[in-house]
């Protein structure tokens, strides 16, 4: 009997994709860094009872309808926006993502931004480096504290659990926004919920770590800008297209905001001319919230042990949809 084909579209360490072997042809896109090029992914598709996309690869319609023997998408990331779930679901194809593996990683790197902008750490490294430290003076590359300031975390998701925990161990005062209230975390974290508008009013550090959705894409544009302190300081960790950029981009110039800390941009990569990156009152990182050795280990490890158990004919371990 012919095993079924898997197509991978990074190139992963062999042994997390060893276990795959035994039961499925497996192909990888053969790089690390370059993302394969969508007519070929649609053509890998065509002869695929499984794929394993990046986050960074859009599975429309026309990459899905192209698998006519397609099973499971089992994408690299707890983040699925990349992925037309409902066009998957009407075809029969479970999609899964890797939650849980990456909230404590993605967490950490969250607050990271929010300490590296409030206290200007890049701006300050550039600085030495670039043979500027003439003196000690009173208010050189003076930042805003962290440490007993309020912080609304808008998408109380696992992840926005973690920075909640991590901004009660600076004495935060912590506000946050979802679509459910969140009786758990108002509980165990002393967190209070908020109205959008009365947390970005009222936060010093306004956190986005909501899903981008059709209702979520956009959410900070200018009148949420608008809304937030002269003071505030506003980090993104969850999807560029959550925010408005040129709607950022002027309440950062006008000093309608602070600063800002984004981990995501609308589109990826962006190159270090964009006008949100040039910004001095900007820290821009190329999207590396769950990047560790070991949380992306895990992640792919998940993904591989969701294509495993569908290839076998069990339940996948972390779906997102239910198709019949
Ligand atoms: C995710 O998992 O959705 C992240 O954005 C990738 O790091």
């Amino acid at each position: 009997m012919t095993k079924p084909y898997v197509f991978i579209t990074r190139k992963l360490p062999e042994d997390v994709v060893a276990p795959l072997l035994a039961i499925a042809e497996v192909e990888m896109w053969p790089h690390e860094d370059v993302a394969v090029p969508r007519d070929v992914l649609v053509e890998k598709t065509k002869r695929a009872t499984a794929i394993l996309p990046m986050v960074s690869d859009p599975i429309d319609e026309g990459v899905l309808s192209a698998g006519s023997a397609l099973k499971v998408v089992a994408n690299m990331g707890v983040g699925y926006d990349n992925i037309d779930v409902p066009a998957a679901t009407q075809r029969g194809i479970v999609v899964c993502n890797t939650p849980d593996v990456l909230t404590d990683t993605t967490a950490d790197l969250t607050f990271a931004l929010l300490l590296a902008t409030a206290r200007r750490l890049v701006e300050a490294a550039d600085f030495l480096k670039e043979g500027k430290w003439k003196s000690w003076s009173p208010f050189l590359l003076a930042g805003a504290d962290v440490h007993h300031k309020t912080i609304g975390i808008v998408g109380m998701g696992n992840i926005g659990q973690a920075v909640a925990k991590r901004a009660k161990g600076f004495d935060m005062n912590v506000l946050y926004h979802n679509r459910s209230r969140r009786p758990e975390a108002e509980e165990k974290l002393g967190a209070v919920y908020r109205p959008f508008f009365d947390l970005l009013a009222e936060s010093d550090f306004v956190v986005c770590l909501t899903p981008l959705t059709p209702e979520t894409r956009h959410l900070f544009n200018r009148e949420a800008f608008r809304q937030m302190k002269p003071t505030a300081i506003f980090i993104n960790a969850a999807r560029g297209a959550v925010v408005d950029e040129q709607a950022l981009y002027e309440a950062l110039v006008r000093g309608e905001i602070a600063a800002a800390g984004l981990d995501v941009f609308e589109k990826e990569p962006v190159a270090a001319d964009h006008p949100l990156v040039s910004l001095p009152n900007v820290v821009a990182l190329p999207h590396i919230g769950s990047a560790t050795y070991e949380t992306r280990r895990a992640m792919m490890t998940l993904a591989r042990d969701n294509i495993i158990a569908v290839l076998e004919g069990r339940s996948p371990l972390t779906p997102v949809n239910q198709p019949s």
